[in-house]
């Protein structure tokens, strides 16, 4: 029998997936659970799950460092997001399948698996990166047999295959964000109902203390809370643990998926938020004013790579090698202050700061205001011309 590696995570979709592979595609299925930061019930209870249908073989990768390091890392310095969402499930995907396509060439495997319906953007996240690395079969069972969930359902019951816990929501999690869809949520006038967050307090439950915060950057980088060094899968988590205690991140947004479908996602990302904001108040002082500009158009296609599932075209890479060039200077502190649902900037500091506190000041003296005279007098050169030619009257 030939071996096919499935992600798996245990929800409906892959935990239908084993059985379908096995019954009706005849292969040796072995599952890994690749661990991003997703509750850790939900790593455990992968394998119990995948032993208990029975494939030969179950693996739990923890790719949480190598997620925080080479993937958040990296959309942080580009202050990735988009359309308002910082692409926490996004971002993660292409590392999930990287790590399957590891093992697969380990196991010499024929095929990969996933368990992703045809309507979504996480299968082209996932096939694209798998074909970039990789010359495996891909098998996608729940779309080849365009199944509905309450199909896969009365599948998943006439092969003793045990259901997940009664979710009302599909939720995807991991150490950048918490995506909440589905079910009421599909109205989309219908408001997000409070017990479905889980990693934000609400503005009204939120401390009636403010807290401030010092976050310190290093070529982009978050690297200290309040002078208190932290590896980075730690300072996000906490980043994420103090953003939501004051009711940062919390996002309700219409989205465009890669098929053109409009969807209607919530998002819970208090460390993204939190750590995003502050990066780009730092920028604001050491940036020059063209390189702002363009950083926000790069951002915006970087953004779209990885929303687009385009990890590996090559365009990341060179925006990545200008991005970490435009970051060597974005270095210092930056001082924010939480309150009730409401983040707000109080100071930055950098030892690469252009601001030039003595010629901005009102009381400057020695910068003389007479010689600007000069360069005033042609400003605008081109709509006055305008003006005159064409505006006669
Ligand atoms: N809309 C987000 C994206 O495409 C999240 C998808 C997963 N969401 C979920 N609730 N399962 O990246």
């Amino acid at each position: 029998m030939e071996k096919v590696i499935l992600a798996f995570s245990s929800g409906l979709d892959t935990s239908v997936c084993i059985k379908l592979l096995q019954e009706k595609y005849n292969m040796e299925v072995i599952t890994a659970c690749v661990d991003v930061g997703q509750p850790e019930k939900e790593v455990k209870r992968s394998s119990q799950v995948a032993h208990k249908i029975g494939v030969s073989k179950h693996y739990t990768i923890d790719a949480k460092d190598e997620f925080a390091t080479d993937y958040i890392f990296k959309a942080i310095k580009a202050n990735a997001t988009y359309e308002g969402y910082p692409l926490s499930t996004a971002l993660a995907r292409p590392l999930i399948a990287m790590k399957i396509v590891e093992l697969a060439k380990k196991e010499g495997a024929l095929a990969i698996s996933h368990g992703c319906t045809g309507k979504g953007n996480d299968q082209f996240r996932f096939e694209s990166t798998i074909r970039s690395t990789s010359s495996c079969q891909i098998i996608a069972p729940i779309r080849d047999l365009n199944l509905t969930r309450s199909e896969e359902i009365e599948y998943a019951k006439s092969h003793c295959i045990p259901l997940p816990i009664f979710e009302l929501y599909s939720i995807d999690e991991n150490i950048w964000g918490r995506s909440i869809e589905g079910d009421i949520l599909e109205d989309p006038m219908v408001e997000m109902p409070e017990e479905a967050f889980n990693w934000t307090r609400s503005s009204n439950n939120a401390p009636d203390e403010a807290q401030i915060l010092e976050i310190k950057f290093e070529e982009g980088i978050p690297i200290a809370l309040n002078n208190k060094k932290l590896d980075p899968v730690d300072i996000i988590k906490e980043c994420n643990q103090i953003g939501g205690l004051h009711g940062i991140g919390r996002i309700d947004i219409i989205e465009d998926r890669i098929i053109g479908l409009k969807s209607r996602e919530n998002y819970e990302t208090p460390g993204a938020v939190l750590i995003i904001t502050a990066h780009k108040a730092l920028e604001q002082i050491v940036l020059t004013r063209e390189e702002i500009k363009f950083a926000e158009n790069t951002s915006q296609t970087y953004s779209e790579l990885i929303y687009n599932g385009l990890w590996h075209e090559p365009l990341r890479e060179d925006l990545d090698c200008l991005i970490d060039n435009m970051q060597k200077r974005v270095t210092g502190i930056v001082r924010v202050k939480l309150h009730k649902g409401n983040l707000r900037i109080l100071g930055r500091k950098s030892p690469f700061s252009l601001y030039q506190e003595q010629a901005v000041s009102f009381e400057d003296k020695e910068t003389d205001q007479r010689e600007i005279v000069g360069m005033i007098k042609n400003y605008g050169i081109q709509a006055a011309c305008y003006q005159k030619v064409c505006k006669k009257d």
